[in-house]
Order: C-alpha cells, then sequence, then structure tokens
C-alpha cells in the first residue's frame, strides 16, 4: 500500500489538492469530500485542507473504500492519531478475548457488528447488536474523550435500517433559548459510564439508586472546540435518573434542565441524516456534533469499523478566556 501520511510528495496523479472538492450538504452539517483515494499518498497540504474541511463541517464524508483496521489507523493519524476505545477495557472485563470480534487487537478500533458469535444477525449481542442507538458523544464518559470518530461500512443490510444521524451541536448552543442559555452557565453534568449507547448496563455495573452511586468524569455542559474556537452544547448521553446529572442543581431542577436540553439539542433543524452504502467512511467531530443510529434489521448483516481520533482535555466554555467573547 502506497500510504504515506503528511509526508508525500504531490508527484502522483492522484490525491491532487487541486482535485480536491468538499461538497457541504444540504444540511446544518456534514460535506461529502471527493478526490481523496486513501490508499494513495496524501500530502502535508492535502492533509491539511482535509483537517481545516473537517472543522468547518464538523462530519465528512468518504465514498467507496473499505479499508482495512491498519489503513482506517493510518487515516486517524491525518486527524491527530489514534485512542483507545473505553468499551475495550468492559469486554476484557467479560472474558472477551484479544483478537474476537469485542475486542479486536488494535485498541483504537472496535467492530460495530450486529452478529453474534456464530457469526448470525441478530438483535442483541454483547456489543450493541442491532438496537437503536440514543443519541450520544462516543466515549463522553471518559475523562479524555475522542476528538472525533471514523466509520467505514463494511457488510450493510438492504434497506434495512442502521440510518446514522448527526446533530451540530454549535447551532444548538447559539439557539439556546436566553434563560436556559443563563442556567446551564457555570454547570457541570456527570456522564454515567454504566450505560451503553443502546441504554443497556455494561457488564459489571449496577443501576445507580443515587447521585452517589454514578461513577463517571464531569465535563461542562458546553465546550470550546480546539480548533475552531467555537461553542458547542456537551450532553454525552441520557440515562434513568440519577445518570448523568447536573452537580450544581438540585434533584427535580437537574432533571428538568437535562430534560430541555436533550429536546432543544436534538431538533431537526441541526440534523443530518445518512444512509449508508458500502465503502462510506464518516469522520465525525465529537466535540462539535453528537450522532443517533436507527434500528438495524436483525435479520441482515450490518458489520463497520470504527477508529477514534485522539482527543485533548474538555476545554470548558465556562473557564476558558475564549468564553468571555
Ligand atoms: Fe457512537
Amino acid at each position: 500500500m502506497g500510504f504515506n501520511c503528511g509526508g508525500g510528495v504531490e508527484k502522483t496523479m492522484v490525491n491532487r489538492l487541486r482535485d480536491l472538492e468538499i461538497v457541504p450538504h444540504e444540511a446544518p452539517v456534514g460535506a461529502e469530500v471527493r478526490g481523496v483515494d486513501w490508499l494513495e499518498p496524501i500530502s502535508e497540504s492535502l492533509a491539511e485542507a482535509l483537517k481545516q474541511a473537517w472543522f468547518d463541517h464538523s462530519v465528512l464524508l468518504f465514498r467507496g473504500r473499505k479499508l482495512s483496521d491498519q489503513e482506517l489507523l493510518a487515516v486517524t493519524e491525518l486527524f491527530g492519531g489514534s485512542q483507545a476505545a473505553k468499551s475495550r477495557e468492559f469486554y476484557m472485563k467479560a472474558g472477551f478475548a484479544v483478537g474476537s470480534d469485542r475486542v479486536s487487537k488494535f485498541p483504537a478500533i472496535t467492530l460495530i457488528s450486529n452478529l453474534d458469535d456464530d457469526g448470525r444477525p441478530v438483535m442483541k449481542n454483547a456489543s450493541v447488536g442491532s438496537l437503536e442507538l440514543n443519541w450520544h458523544t462516543d466515549n463522553s464518559y471518559t475523562e479524555v474523550p475522542p476528538a472525533g470518530t471514523l466509520l467505514n461500512a463494511h457488510i450493510l443490510p438492504v434497506d434495512g435500517g442502521g440510518d446514522t444521524s448527526f446533530a451540530n451541536q454549535y447551532l444548538a448552543y447559539e439557539a439556546l433559548p436566553d434563560d436556559l442559555k443563563e442556567i446551564i452557565q457555570d454547570k457541570h453534568q456527570c456522564h454515567d459510564i454504566s450505560r451503553s449507547t443502546s441504554g443497556t448496563l455494561r457488564p459489571g455495573f449496577q443501576p445507580a439508586a443515587s447521585r452517589d452511586d454514578v461513577e463517571g468524569p464531569i465535563h461542562p455542559l458546553a465546550r470550546i472546540h480546539p480548533g475552531t474556537g467555537k461553542k458547542a452544547l456537551y450532553l454525552g448521553r441520557q440515562g434513568p435518573w440519577p445518570s448523568s446529572y447536573i452537580l450544581e442543581l438540585d434533584d427535580a431542577g437537574s432533571q428538568e434542565v437535562m430534560r430541555r436540553l436533550w429536546a432543544h439539542a436534538t431538533q431537526p433543524k441541526f440534523v443530518w441524516t445518512h444512509k449508508w452504502a458500502l465503502g462510506d467512511l464518516l469522520i465525525w467531530d465529537n466535540r462539535a456534533v453528537m450522532h443517533h443510529r436507527t434500528q438495524v434489521d436483525p435479520n441482515q448483516a450490518r458489520v463497520m469499523h470504527r477508529a477514534l481520533i485522539k482527543g485533548e482535555p474538555v476545554i470548558s466554555a465556562w473557564t476558558s478566556p475564549v468564553a468571555t467573547q
């Protein structure tokens, strides 16, 4: 493979910067990128243009290439490198071996598949199966969440669901009603680690009875993107009370504010939905968007390869000097 992230010279007939096309969707977020072949060298100038497009549009769509896990990891290098998936630890604790479907030999790679251990499609497996995946940002329940996520379609159902939607959280923050914007100022949320994106408890966790039982890091309700300087809402994921409570509010106040924030942040006016084709690669920015997946037809296989882009500690919108602008 001729992959050469960052160090290539523009001497081939492919991947020329002048052939790069960024086509924004007619939607509040995302763009399709044309003129890039991941299997050919990527020059520094092209890599820079791709990263800028990622900052500008938050979700990039590339078509037509099923990448190996090594190739997927090489793409992460253009966007800041890779980061291990937290779910890997849960699966290893639950007894899954390295190299199994649930624990890739590459720490940053996760197979998002609805196959069971026998290779048949099912509604529920040890991962998220075919279930609907509620609105969330990846791994927000970690101290340093991944900056972004790559998802590459290897096996897809035919008209079988699994559409992925993205909600622009820059716009959501900007459009907050004045009173809600004021209420969340200086507020922080506990990001419950105990549940998967389908809402099911992870192996080894019990439902929390009180705030003291909730395990997970504290993040501000709005963050600043280090690449764009813009503020975005940062909600993580929803769970049954007291999951994901607001530190500075009492129980009733926390539940009411979170209810309002979720209803606001996922409105269709902030959303773009992608219907997958084989070989599609989406690269999204967890600091700027949330995402959601519809249920998959459990009678048809769906296998996606995911890689996480290395993140940085969350920059609070409440303490950074940028926040005063
Ligand atoms: Fe996700």
